[in-house]
């Protein structure tokens, strides 16, 4: 059964279709989207090979055209040379103002592309079509876009919503496991940032949706996307309510930074072990109970995801070093840092202002180097 989901933003609505056989529909959603029969579909090596041809013919048989760019497979290809050999492309192909770009693939993919989108001759619209679970459940809906320098994560980039995003659920049957158990630390995350209920059905159904049981991953994906709509409805650009899509991520992107982004940690990993850590710290803090943040950690331990420093390879992480890259995330204010706090599952909320010495002795007691 294919649902739908409207990201309401003022004057700019848009949809996120969830379904199974959407690439072979594509054409029938993206026709009326377009001002020429023409798309470029920008696409990894892998993805190419697996699911490529079933795009370029879903189109092709509703008389669109496409052009093919693939791009190497990775985080690498999220790096001022990877967007400067995308838009090349792209001007290479004389695409014009009122051209469409499809971003097919996971958050690399749609980070890349959706910014390329965003820059090319001004701006041009973009439609999302993600491929891996982490992407249709947060990276591909919301309209943020970016790429990565050797100082962090997502650092340069754009709001630039997408008009459309298509999340066939059929294309995670290929997903490797490893990418399957990164998208759940999201969908974790959406249970834990502000839906009690939903985290109570994914302590009961985590092995459903990592099998992919059809039913729970479509319960999941809808769920989390319906979540991320209203959190983007009400605001777009981050200047509050938003800002809780980011529990983990201050923990997350600093452990990225410092062993190396998609090397010895993938984000969703990174992901599912900072939202252990942000219940752990809350709870150190005094704002929720022990059991709250058990509960988050053994969550995310029974979706075979790290949940202490220790578990990531590597050579051991140094607190200092850690606190280094929290304060450099494009999150901090004035050198302040923030964290996403919690007073309990589905309690989340913003907190300014936390002291580095806390944050620094929290580090140490979760195994970091003094
Ligand atoms: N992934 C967090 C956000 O879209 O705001």
């Amino acid at each position: 059964m294919t649902a739908s989901v409207t990201v309401d933003l003022a004057g700019r609505p848009y949809e996120v279709v969830i379904g199974r056989g959407l690439i072979e529909e594509a054409g029938t959603h993206l026709k009326p989207l377009l001002r020429r029969p023409l798309v470029s579909v920008v696409m990894d090596t892998v993805v190419a090979g697996l699911h490529g041809q079933r795009l370029l013919d879903g189109l092709r048989s509703n008389g669109i055209s496409a052009h093919a760019i693939t791009v190497a497979p990775g985080e690498g290809a999220k790096s001022f040379e990877g967007l400067s050999a995308l838009c090349d492309k792209l001007l290479a192909l004389e695409l014009d103002r009122s051209d469409m770009i499809v971003a097919f693939g996971g958050g690399v993919v749609g980070d890349l592309a959706g910014f390329a989108a965003a820059i090319y001759k001004r701006g041009v619209d973009f439609v999302q079509v993600p491929t891996t679970l982490l992407a249709q459940v947060d990276s591909s809906v919301g309209g943020k876009t970016a790429i990565d320098t050797p100082r962090g994560k997502n650092l340069i980039g754009a709001f630039h919503q997408p008009r459309l995003v298509l999340a066939d659920l059929a294309v995670l049957d290929t997903l490797p496991a490893r990418e399957m158990r990164c998208g759940y630390a999201e969908v974790l995350k959406y249970g834990l940032l502000g839906d009690p209920p939903f985290f109570d059905w994914l302590e009961k159904h985590a092995a459903d949706v990592l099998a992919r049981e059809p039913g729970a991953m479509a319960h999941a994906v809808r769920r989390c996307v319906e979540m991320k709509a209203v959190i983007v409805g009400q605001d777009e650009r981050e200047g509050a309510g938003r800002a809780l899509l980011n529990l983990g991520h201050t923990f997350a992107h600093a452990l990225e930074v410092e062993v190396g982004f998609g090397e010895g940690v993938k984000h969703g990993e990174a992901v599912g072990l900072g939202c252990a850590m942000a219940f752990r710290l809350s709870a150190k803090l005094g704002l929720c109970a022990d059991q709250d943040a058990g509960r988050a950690s053994a969550a995310v331990a029974a979706a075979g995801l790290p949940t202490r420093l220790c578990e990531i390879g590597g050579p051991p992480l140094a607190a200092a070093a850690l606190l280094g890259h929290m304060i450099h995330d494009k999150k901090s204010e004035g050198g302040e840092l923030t964290f996403i706090l919690t007073r309990g599952v589905g309690k989340a909320f913003i907190a300014k202002g936390i002291e580095p010495a806390v944050v620094s002795d929290f580090l140490i007691s979760e195994g970091a180097l003094p």
